[in-house]
């Protein structure tokens, strides 16, 4: 039987936890960056950036904005996208696609890209997360948030306003996935 940890009972809420990311990451910084070197930024050290970028991490850029919602061109290969300005990671694997709060469920750190590993990485506290969200190891006890998606045509939708919440709100984080 595990402890209870109770550092994590005033685990801050996922809006909360995003304005946090939203802030660490500093909007002036991000605007006076190249896009792919803020990109690159949010790779893992340990990978050969011009590799990951190619084959699986890019910038991701929204061709629509209406409110908080923001359309995206579906990636044609599996993969990670980031879209910076929006502090938004989608990712395709295996015929499913997920949009990701780049905050992280604990603290809300900035999340990184593993490439080596296929996997999430919170450099805070070392937590890693499968392309799905799902919790595989470290300091996190939650999954990632997640964002509602829908389908339009060859575009998806992403609701930005709400990040869905494994724990609080199952149901709604379970079918935030599109399937191709
Ligand atoms: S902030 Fe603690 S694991 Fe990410």
């Amino acid at each position: 039987m595990f402890a209870r940890d109770d550092s994590d009972r005033d685990a801050p809420s996922p809006a909360t936890r995003r304005s946090s990311c939203i802030h660490q990451l500093d909007r002036r910084t991000f605007l006076q960056r190249a896009a792919l070197g803020a990109v690159a930024a949010l790779v893992a050290e340990g990978f050969a950036p011009s590799f990951a970028l190619a084959e699986h991490v890019a910038q991701l850029t929204p061709i629509g904005a209406v409110g908080t919602a923001r359309t995206y061109d579906i990636p044609a290969q599996d993969g990670v996208f980031v879209d910076v300005a929006g502090e938004v990671a989608l990712a395709r694997s295996g015929g499913r696609l997920f949009a990701f709060s780049l905050a992280c469920p604990h603290r809300g750190a900035t999340l990184q890209w593993k490439t080596g590993e296929q996997r999430f990485f919170c450099p805070k506290h070392k937590a890693r997360f499968t392309t799905d969200g799902a919790h595989a190891s470290g300091r996190a006890t939650a999954d990632l948030d997640r964002f509602a998606l829908q389908r339009a045509g060859a575009q998806v939708i992403v609701a930005l306003d709400q990040p869905l919440e494994a724990k609080s709100d199952p149901a709604a984080w379970a079918v935030a996935v599109l399937v191709l």
